[in-house]
């Protein structure tokens, strides 16, 4: 065969093997990002800074399998401020050159929170103006350095209790009401206006009365023309409770206008972590999946850690373990290939 004619081979089997495919083909092979790309959609992994700057076969994971990141702590308020004025940019620096150099989407996480908030912003000393003020300076601080490098940003996360459906009882709406919310996504959406904007939440992501609480406030938001682009439905699940109705619950929130997106996947496992239990969580991983590219603007999935051993369930589930889809040897298990096979078919076109 000629030069030429191996070249047009070549070029053949490439553009076979990336097309996406109608209906429910299957794109044989290809690597992840290589899948998620031709899905258009992200693949996302939440990231620690030691590791990353540590541990080269951590780095190996993240850029041989994912597209996307999210710094899993170096973003929040108490390692950016932890004094005020007292900046530190060393971890987001270290994430969103990373990011640059390897050419990821990067997720922001996290700006009003109840948690990981320092000292001096978490004791309420601020009147409502104070804490505007706080909550400004914060944010453009933050979002102005990385204008135009972060994509998206959680802006608001975990607004509602951890169960039931009143908005949570935190700093900023004890202080500011309820008008917190919009107030932190306008303020976002100054200092850097092309990032998306949204909000993060958990226990939301099959319907109930906490998704239907969520949605009315997204409604709310939309119809005032707040600049509220997505909603981030975290996926910090239980092995064996993973809802049915992910697609119908993202649907409707994609149907007012807003991109949707998994945003923190886990799915932790009670210990002792057999066998059978990792190949169920493979099929938990591909549902998952699955469900996001059957909404068509479900923007990605991430993950919540690179691997069993810098994953958060252990210390804060004591009894459960093997949420992710690499094990503490930096193996990959089967829900990695769990993934693998939900982006290995042809987005179904049924919406
Ligand atoms: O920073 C200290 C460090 O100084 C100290 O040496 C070390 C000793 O244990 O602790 C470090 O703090 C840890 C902190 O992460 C780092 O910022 C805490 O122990 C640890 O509990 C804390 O947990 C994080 C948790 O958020 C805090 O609420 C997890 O790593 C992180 O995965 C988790 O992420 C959240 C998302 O932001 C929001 N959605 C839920 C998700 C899981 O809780």
């Amino acid at each position: 065969m000629s030069a030429a004619a191996v070249c047009v081979v070549v070029f053949v089997v490439a553009a076979v093997t990336t097309l996406v495919l109608p209906g429910p083909a299957r794109i044989p092979g290809g690597t992840l990002p290589g899948l998620a790309d031709a899905h258009g959609i992200k693949l996302g992994v939440a990231v620690a800074v030691d590791p990353l700057r540590e541990d080269p076969a951590y780095r190996e994971i993240v850029t041989d399998h994912y597209t996307s990141m999210t710094a899993e702590n170096a973003m929040k308020w108490v390692h950016v401020q932890p004094e005020r004025y007292a900046f530190d940019w060393s971890g987001p620096d270290t994430v969103v050159d990373f990011a640059e150099d390897h050419d990821l989407d990067l997720r922001g996480h996290t700006l009003l929170w109840h948690n990981q908030q320092p000292a001096w912003v978490a004791e309420g000393h601020y009147d409502a103006d104070g804490l505007r003020a706080v909550m400004r300076e914060h944010i453009q601080a933050l979002l102005g350095r990385y204008e135009g490098r972060i994509d998206s940003w959680d802006v608001i996360n975990e607004p509602f209790e951890d169960t039931g459906t009143d908005l949570r009882d935190n700093l900023w709406y004890r202080t500011l009401g309820e008008g917190y919310i919009a107030e932190g996504l306008w303020t976002a959406h100054e200092a850097d206006p092309e990032a998306r904007l949204y909000i993060n939440e958990f226990g939301v992501e099959g319907g109930g009365e906490k998704a239907d609480a969520l949605y009315e406030l997204a409604s709310g938001l939309v119809a005032d023309g707040v600049p509220l682009h997505g909603i981030g439905f975290q996926g910090h699940f239980v092995h064996g409770d993973v809802p049915d109705d992910l697609v119908e619950n993202m649907r409707r929130f994609a149907d007012l206008g807003l991109d949707v997106e998994i945003s923190e996947l886990d799915v932790r496992i009670p210990e002792p972590v057999t066998d059978e239990a990792l190949a169920a969580q493979e099929d938990e991983y591909r549902r998952v999946v699955e469900a996001c590219l059957d909404v068509s603007r479900c923007v990605g999935v991430s993950v919540w850690g690179v691997t069993d051993a810098h994953s958060w369930v252990p210390e804060w589930f004591p009894g459960h373990d093997a949420a992710l889809p690499f094990d503490g040897d930096d193996r990959p298990k089967p829900a990695l290939t769990g993934i693998h096979e939900a982006l290995g078919r042809g987005r179904r076109s049924a919406e």
